[in-house]
């Protein structure tokens, strides 16, 4: 085959409509959408919203080639001169920025987040994961919303971790500021009908309330932090600290709120709604349930967890990174071609929109057997693809996860925390999905909190 000849094609989605092109269809249901139109028309497609045409590409070569070998000329979608989707929530920070801004201040916030540190980190969040589930007391037997629940917890982790702070007292209201602001931001995306944020209509009013609490509680910590001097060896201190190599100076104040909302935000949404499909698939599979609950018992002996015990929880790990699987919380990945490029010998122009499909990536049943069910199983019996990019959850090449050590800690810490205490129960027939940045179970889950018949040591 000469090299010019591509193995893949690249196909029109049909039914596009002249003006609005397949927007309509999308803005519905657009993870539903983006799955049915690659199990029909395959792994490269082309469709239009509005006045923008997208690719979306749901094979794992397609995607090495977009984050990992051709990353310098993929680039992030956002200008902040015009802010647009998150970048109107997190401004210029880590997720959003690019350029030297990123790389800078990626060498800033990186060394919190290194493995030495993950054994104290996942103390910490032993210790809001019992502290939080203390209160549950009061509702076993009840059902729950365990999308709250685990939203709030994940939050006060965070908080914890990165600001040795608590945000309990405020955990309604910032959850609702998150929520609001989330949705304002990807509704941007694809509303070419969008009025500019200077009307004042209703959303617009709203999205800019829940943005000044936002601020105000952010900068409220900045503040607190430079009056009191205190040294916590947090993420706070080191974006406080830091000061360009060349001139010496330090963040601005903007750049400040921007990295440290960035972090709050992208550290604990995305955790939580992993948590939130982990539950919901252990609740619909009771064979994975028992096994999973066998082995907490097992290795923790009414313990707390901590990070030694995870090496000894292989099943809960599987459970995590299968939930992870099924439903990738950032279920795909946004860019735009910095030049004239070719992504599997298919040419795209400068300022091409590509989508990696990671949801899409995740199921292809190329790269593995029985893809839509939940089997954890093939996390132990090394039954993983070997296509690099065919599992995708924290992203790849210079632009995937941060946080990656942070949640896969996090992620099996807290499973085992609240699976030897409890049982949880679906209590509602079925469970949406609801695509709005992440991947959220629409209108949360109800679960009855069962307390379990374990003898349970007293060390918490
Ligand atoms: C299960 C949990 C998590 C998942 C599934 C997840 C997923 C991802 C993905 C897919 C990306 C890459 C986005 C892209 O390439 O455009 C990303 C980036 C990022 N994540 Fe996470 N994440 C998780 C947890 C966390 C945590 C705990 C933190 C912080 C404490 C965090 C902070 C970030 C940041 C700052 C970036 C931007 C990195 C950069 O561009 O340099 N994430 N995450």
């Amino acid at each position: 085959m000469p090299d010019s000849v591509s193995p893949f094609t690249l196909i029109d989605v049909p039914g596009g409509a002249p003006l609005f092109g397949h927007l309509g269809e999308f803005k519905k249901r657009p993870l539903e959408t983006m799955s049915r139109w690659w199990r029909r028309y395959g792994d490269a497609l082309r469709f239009r919203l509005g006045p923008k045409t997208l690719h979306l590409f749901s094979h794992p070569d397609l995607a090495e080639e977009i984050l990992v070998q051709q990353a310098d000329r993929f680039v992030k979608v956002y200008d902040p001169q015009r802010p647009t989707g998150l970048s109107l929530v997190l401004g210029n920070g880590l997720v959003t920025s690019s350029g030297e801004v990123w790389k800078r201040h990626r060498r800033i916030i990186q060394p919190i987040f290194h493995r030495s540190r993950m054994a104290a980190m996942a103390d910490r969040m032993a210790q809001v994961g019992e502290q939080r589930i203390a209160g549950w007391v009061d509702h076993e037997g009840q059902s729950v919303d365990i999308a709250t629940e685990m939203m709030q917890l994940a939050l006060e982790v965070i908080s914890q971790t990165m600001f040795t702070t608590s945000m309990a007292q405020h955990i309604e209201h910032i959850s609702r500021a998150l929520r609001v602001s989330l949705k304002y931001a990807f509704d941007s995306f694809h509303n070419p009908l969008r009025l500019p944020m200077w009307v004042p209509t209703h959303r617009n009013r709203e999205f800019r309330s829940v943005m000044q609490f936002m601020d105000g509680l952010i900068y409220g910590l900045l503040a607190e932090r430079r009056q009191s001097g205190a040294q916590h060896g947090d993420l706070l201190d080191l974006l406080l600290q830091a000061r360009d190599e060349e001139t010496g100076i330090g963040l601005s104040d903007q750049e400040l709120r921007d990295e440290a909302l960035t972090i709050f935000a992208a550290g604990h949404e995305t955790t939580a709604n992993a948590l939130d499909w982990t539950w919901y698939l252990l609740a619909s599979h009771p064979e994975a349930k028992a096994r999973f609950h066998e082995e907490v018992d097992r290795v923790l002996q009414g313990r707390t967890p901590n990070a030694d015990d995870l090496q000894h929880l292989p099943y809960t790990r599987a459970i995590f990174d299968e939930s992870l699987r099924l439903y990738p919380p950032a279920p795909a990945v946004q860019r735009k071609a910095a030049t004239n490029v070719t992504v599997g010998g298919l040419p795209l122009p400068a300022g091409a929109l590509v989508l990696v499909g990671t949801h899409n990536l995740h199921r292809h049943p190329a790269f593995w057997p029985n893809s839509d069910q939940f089997l954890p199983e093939r996390w132990l019996n090394s039954e993983r693809p070997a296509a690099r990019c065919a599992y995708l959850p924290f992203g790849a090449g210079p632009r995937a996860c941060v946080g990656i050590h942070f949640a896969s800690v996090e992620g099996p810490l807290l499973l085992a925390l609240i699976g030897r205490r409890y049982d949880l129960e679906l209590a509602q027939e079925t469970v949406e999905s609801e695509l709005m940045v992440t991947l959220r179970p629409k209108g949360g889950i109800r679960m009855i909190l069962n307390p379990r018949k374990v003898p349970v040591e007293s060390n918490a």
